[in-house]
Parts: C-alpha cells; structure tokens; sequence
C-alpha cells in the first residue's frame, strides 16, 4: 500500500506524521515544490522509524511525480494557508491552480487512487480536483473528496467536553454543510455517551459553542498568523486509514451530492461511509425543515464559490451554474 501527501508544509507533513505512525503502508512520498525542504523532513520523518516502531518508508520528492506512482491514496495539501484578515474564499484562484495542477500531474500516475483534498477553500477545491483528474482520467465523484468535517466537529467535540468536564472520546455528534462560517453542526445528532446533548447542558452554552465551532478555524488563525494543522492532519490521516483499511466508519466527509438532500452538482460536506472504494454511501438524515434551511444556506454559499470557480474558465467542465439549490 501505499500514499502520497502532496504539500509538505504545516498540514501535509503532520499528515504525513500521522499516517506513518499508524505503520499502515509501505511508502509515503511527499511532494513539495520547496526543493530541500521536502526532502529533509521526508528525511527526519524516517529517522524516527525506529523510535515510533513503524516500517513505511518515507520519500521526498520535489516534483518527481513518478515517484508517486501506484499510489492507493494521494492526499492534496497543497496550496496558501488563510493569513489574518483573508477568508477562505480569497485562497480561490491560487488554491486551484495548484490543486488543478498537482491533481493532474499525480492521478496520471496512479489512476485508480482515492484523492483527499484538504487545501481551502475545500468544498470548492474539492470540486476543482474532481473537474481536474477527470481532464486526465474518468475518475468517480465517490473516489475524490474532501476533508473538513472531521476536523470541524473535533473542534464541536472538543468545545462539549470542555464545557461538560468529560472525556472528548464519549462525544459523538455530526456536522454538514461547507467548510465555512455556515456549517452546520447538528446538536439533535450530538450525545455524550449516547445521551442527547440538550440532557446535559443549557441551550445558551451548546449555541455558544456552536458558534465558537463556526468560527474555530479564524480563532486559530488570529492566535498563531497562520492556519491549524495538527487536528487537520490528524483528520485527513483518518479518513486515509479508514480508506486502507476498509473499515466502513461513518464520517462528515465533502462529497459530490447527486440527489441527495435534494441536492445536485454540489460538493458539500455530508455523513458518509469510507472504505477502500472511497465513499461507499452517503446517508441521508431525516432533517428538520429549520436544519435543512441551514444545510441549503451553506449550500447556496459554497455554489455561489463553485460558479467564480467556473468564471475562471481553468477547466474544460463546468457545474457550478447546474442545479442551483432550491428553498426548503
Ligand atoms: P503551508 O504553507 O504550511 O504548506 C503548503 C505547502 O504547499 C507548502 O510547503 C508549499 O511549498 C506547497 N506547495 C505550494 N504549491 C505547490 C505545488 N504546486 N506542488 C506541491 N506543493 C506545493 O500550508 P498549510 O498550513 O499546510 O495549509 C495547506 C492548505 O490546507 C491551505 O490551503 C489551508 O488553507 C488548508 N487547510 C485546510 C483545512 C481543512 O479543514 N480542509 C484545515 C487547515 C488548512
Ligand atoms: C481551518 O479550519 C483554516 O480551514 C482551516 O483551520
């Protein structure tokens, strides 16, 4: 087995720390542009082989894509962190060119891979990657997705069990929508413990945390000038074990909607169940009308991305003007 984790700054490399770790594959190469860097924390990653217990070998290449080759999973991190002061949004026309270009150059060399996309904005660089790979080979929307949801509702479990005093690992909740100041975290679908989170704390406390979760990655980047990127690493690199290992784990994951919610030619984040074909389903919840006016909020955010995305005629497909979302 083996995966490739293209970007090797903050998200990449902690990615790539992550999945060597869990000594679930072969190789993992990294590819960066930033010549010498790239191969001296591929270099330092190694090196702890020994101390961590893991056998994949890491390489670092700088551009070298056939030393991607055969890759089961290509994981798509990189492009510009969001600076203080820039939304998600403004990364737009950077971000896909590159993602455009790391996708094609990568999926050439192993077409069958299930491609992660990580760089912001997700929903729509996700979509930027789908159009991409398919300029190369036909390639499934269930096999290119995006990785938001697992990162947002850890920061969802993380603000609960600190406000409970429990342990984050009896939290269980799911969040929809974009990767954006309106997704949707869903407190009917949150339980510690299997108990419904409105049984253990106040609605004043669980709006504030949703609120907080909204914006919990402008929190970080107003602390550090920077984007996070342990818990995003720590969150792509499960959604790549869940992949390897076939395990059929439901996450929020950004997928390629095709009816579903009502809901056609959007990438959008949703619970999904990952294993070794990607998304092997999208399940549908029962939502409220006041939920799926949210969900659909988020949605008309992340189309309107989708069509700017369009706008700039980078590739041959367009579906952002396709299907607009409809009122609840
Ligand atoms: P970073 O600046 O630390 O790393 C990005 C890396 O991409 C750099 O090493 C750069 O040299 C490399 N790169 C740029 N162009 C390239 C190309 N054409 N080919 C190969 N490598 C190239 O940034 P960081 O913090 O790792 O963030 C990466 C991306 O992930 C950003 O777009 C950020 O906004 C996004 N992000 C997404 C999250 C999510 O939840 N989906 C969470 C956190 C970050
Ligand atoms: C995050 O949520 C900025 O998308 C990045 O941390």
């Amino acid at each position: 087995m083996k995966v490739t984790v293209i970007g090797a700054g903050n998200v990449g490399a902690t990615c790539a720390n992550e999945i060597i770790n869990m000594d679930l594959v072969n190789e993992l190469v990294l590819v960066d542009i930033n010549e010498g860097m790239v191969q001296g924390k591929a270099l330092d990653l190694w090196q702890t082989s020994s101390i961590l217990q893991f056998d994949t070998r890491v390489r670092g290449v700088v551009g070298d894509y056939e030393a991607t080759a055969g890759s089961d999973v290509i994981v798509i991190t990189s492009g510009l962190p969001r600076k203080p002061g820039m939304s998600r949004d403004d990364l737009i026309s950077v971000n896909a060119k590159i993602v455009k270009d790391v996708t094609k150059k990568s999926i050439v060399h192993s077409p069958q891979a299930k491609i992660i996309v990580v760089s912001n904005p997700l929903d729509v660089m996700t979509y930027a990657a789908y159009l991409a790979a398919n300029e190369v080979v036909p390639k499934r929307s269930s096999e290119i997705f995006g990785m938001a949801g697992i990162l947002d509702t850890a920061r969802y479990k993380a603000f609960i069990a600190e406000a409970l005093n429990l342990s984050p690992k009896s939290i269980h909740a799911i969040l929809m929508g974009g990767h954006g100041d309106t997704m949707v975290p869903l407190p009917r679908y949150t339980s510690v413990a299997s108990i419904p989170i409105r049984e253990l704390m106040d609605e004043a406390t669980l709006q504030a945390i949703i609120e907080r979760t909204k914006a919990g990655g402008g929190e970080i980047v107003k602390l550090m000038g920077t984007s996070a990127w342990y818990a995003p690493g720590a969150a792509a690199a499960q959604m790549v074990e869940a992949i390897i290992k076939d395990s059929r784990r439901i996450f929020p994951v950004c997928a390629s909607l095709n009816g579903e919610y009502g809901l056609e030619d959007i990438y959008l984040g949703v619970p999904v169940v990952l294993g070794k074909k990607g998304i092997e389903k999208i399940i549908e919840l029962d939502l409220l009308p006041d939920e799926k006016e949210l969900l659909y909020q988020s949605a008309k955010s992340v189309k309107e991305i989708m069509v700017a995305l369009d706008d700039m005629n980078l590739f041959e497909q367009k579906y952002g003007r396709l299907n607009p979302i409809p009122n609840v």
